[in-house]
């Protein structure tokens, strides 16, 4: 018997199984074959929340959780927030390897061509509430582009998904930055295509029209690249795995998106930079830390910014962010939460409630605090997360296109609701 094998004895029958391993995995569907009759549907494996289930072999991410190892197509997260671009790192996650230069030249021009957006679109974010939340508008927004791109319904041919991949990039900014000033009653910006992808961002948000000098800040410019960078992908998340989800049945890349988007917005997946913000206002000063860590260990909320699904040790993604805090804050002035963000870190790893669940900060602990500093307001948060997430979320969609062994997602369920009954008329019941 080959040693890549489970042996499994169904002790209801006392039938022995022999169930191939490949890459550390059984397959659930042999799980089909222990049954204890001919008639009987055969074993599943019960998963809520998907904690140990594999739905995809992937050549993207690889994360180790206990290491508090990230790295995209091979290279650690570290180095390529020390010396990469967003555009080149959104390269290098789609296409698989790092460009050349000339490659590089091709994909920024691509993109940032592709930065308009139509006008019907700017009409639609007019069609908001002025109070809307942003990641609402972006939700809405990225949906409907599905009906200004009717190609995009060639979800199989190649030449199309490249050009979705494109739109999809280069439009999230604008219609972000468009959001953003629909919520202040600002004209909107049109892209600048001199500018860099974060840097035309920046200007879309904050260029003041009065004054025609203004240019984004390159301090804050370099800081939100590094940011794209550390947002830019995360294996199988809940967004990722909506976009999967819904892309599995065909639709168009930005109807997935959107699904994407809304997975995100969550305030246990990306809505949680926002709600970190909200919790350390409310916590108020340092010495309020004490108290609202016990609040949270006798089950009043979650500590926001903390735990983490895959790490089960410091996210590696928030170390790279709480040193880029210093730079942040020395350009445009300290955040005053940040002293009560410290000490909240500092007692909860001292804290055995957290030590012994291995809650550590995450990407959202600090990254809303610097957010705020630069002037986003706090509603805006998920938004930026959501912009350079797309990137992974068109690699995940397009990876899954080409995999011939993707089907349809179509989980089941176990089934524990009453047995067969009959209709009894209205005047028939108690
Ligand atoms: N504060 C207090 N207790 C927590 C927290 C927290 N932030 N996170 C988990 N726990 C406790 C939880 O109550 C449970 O305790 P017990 O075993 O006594 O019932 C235990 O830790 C395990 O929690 P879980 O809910 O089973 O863990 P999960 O893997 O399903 O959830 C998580 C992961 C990220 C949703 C969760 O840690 C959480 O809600 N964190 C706060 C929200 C947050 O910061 N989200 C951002 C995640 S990073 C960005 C992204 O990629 O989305």
């Amino acid at each position: 018997m080959s040693s890549d094998t489970l042996t499994v004895v169904d002790n209801r029958t006392g039938i022995e199984y022999s169930l191939p391993i490949e890459n550390g995995t059984v397959r659930a569907t042999d799980l089909r074959r222990i049954k204890t009759s001919p008639d009987d549907f055969g074993l599943m494996s019960y998963d809520p929340g998907f904690a140990n289930t594999a739905s995809c072999r992937s050549e993207i991410t690889y994360i180790d959780g206990d290491k508090g190892i990230l790295r995209y197509r091979g290279y650690p997260i570290e180095q390529l927030a020390e010396s990469s671009t967003y555009l080149e790192t959104a390269y290098l996650i789609v296409n698989g390897s790092l460009p050349t230069k000339l490659e590089l030249d091709e994909w920024t021009h691509n993109i940032t061509i592709h930065t308009m957006v139509h006008e019907n679109v700017k009409k639609f974010v007019e069609g908001f509430r002025y109070d809307a939340h942003p990641m609402g508008i972006l939700v809405g927004t990225v949906g409907a582009l599905s009906t200004f791109y009717p190609d995009a319904k060639k979800v199989l041919d190649p030449s199309s998904t490249e050009l979705q991949t494109f739109r999809a990039i280069a439009k999230m900014p604008t219609i972000a930055a468009f959001a953003y000033r629909h919520s202040l009653g600002l004209p909107y910006i049109h892209p600048d295509n001199d500018l860099s992808y974060v840097g035309n961002f920046l200007n879309m948000l904050f260029h003041p029209l009065a004054d025609s000098a203004y240019r984004p800040d390159p301090v804050i410019e370099k800081a939100l690249d590094v940011l794209f960078i550390l947002h830019a992908e995360h294996e199988q998340n809940c967004s990722s795995t909506a976009m999967r989800v819904v892309g599995s049945s065909q639709a168009d890349p930005y109807s997935a998106l959107a699904s994407a988007c809304a997975a995100l917005y969550g305030p246990l997946h990306g809505g949680a930079n926002e709600a970190v913000v909200r919790m350390l206002t409310k916590i108020g000063s340092k010495d309020k830390v004490p108290e609202a860590i016990e609040a949270v260990k006798r089950g009043e909320g979650r500590l926001m910014g903390f735990g983490h699904r895959v790490y089960k040790n410091y996210d590696p993604r928030a170390a790279v962010i709480k040193k880029l805090a210093d730079e942040v804050f020395d350009a445009v002035g300290r955040n005053p939460l940040l002293d009560i963000a410290l000490e909240l870190e500092r007692i909860a790893l001292e804290d055995d409630y957290f030590v012994e669940r291995k809650l550590y900060p995450n990407v959202d602990f600090y990254s809303g605090i610097i957010y705020q500093a630069i002037g986003f307001p706090t509603d805006m948060f998920p938004v930026l997360f959501a912009i350079p997430r797309t990137v992974g979320w068109m690699a995940q969609w397009r990876e899954m296109m080409a995999d011939p062994e993707q089907r349809i997602a179509r989980p089941t369920q176990v089934y524990l609701g009453e047995p067969q009954r009959d209709y009894t008329p209205i005047e028939a019941r108690g």
